[in-house]
């Protein structure tokens, strides 16, 4: 496979991204409790929107359609976005765990559009790398943004007593104790061997 064809597999990965994304945010910007993170959520899904619209114009200028691909990567990352939303913490504890979320998946799409960009770059095509530049400034400042504004959210979660109680686990967090377990043990011989 060339590298265009992989550019253009990368960039329907990040399509798919962007759109999934346009279904998630909202979700965040209802569940956050804090009004300066509820705005960023909704100023950035009406970014969102735009980089959709700049994606299409760079499929359209290399005469490729932008469907194609399901970007998983995102899915996963909007999925652990989902239980942070299930958490049952108080305020800003739970706004930590949406922060925590939300900075996943600007880092996701920062990775995805670094590599699209340095593709484009390799490849010549000067005008598709700086329209995907674009969109992966809006990422860069929707992460500084995000950030800045957790960090108010962050003290006031560290002031928050600890519970007394340990809250029974739900079927969906058991399961996912059982599978960091199952991690563990198959991660641990080869950390055996570095341990040697
Ligand atoms: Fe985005």
């Amino acid at each position: 496979m060339a590298l265009k064809e992989v550019l253009i597999d990368e960039l329907r990965d990040m399509y798919s991204a962007e759109n999934q994304l346009i279904k998630a945010l909202p979700k965040l910007a209802k569940g956050a409790k804090d009004q300066t993170l509820k705005t960023l959520f909704t100023d950035h899904l009406e970014e969102t929107k735009g980089q959709v619209e700049r994606l299409k114009q760079v499929f359209q200028s290399l005469g490729e359609k932008p469907t194609g691909q399901h970007c998983n990567g995102m899915e996963g990352v909007i999925e652990e976005g989902a239980d942070a939303l299930e958490k049952d913490e108080e305020g800003p504890s739970f706004d930590s765990g949406i922060v925590g979320a939300a900075l996943r998946t600007e880092h996701y799409e920062i990775a995805g559009y670094e590599a699209c960009i340095s593709m484009a770059k390799t490849l010549g095509l000067s005008e598709v790398a700086s329209m995907l530049s674009e969109n992966l400034t809006e990422e860069l400042t929707a992460a500084k943004k995000i950030t800045a504004a957790a960090q108010p959210i962050l003290k006031a979660a560290a002031r928050q007593p600890e519970e007394a109680e340990k809250k029974p686990k739900s079927g969906k967090e058991k399961y996912s104790d059982k599978k960091s377990k199952e991690d563990e043990k198959k991660a641990a011989p080869d950390l055996k061997k570095r341990a040697a």
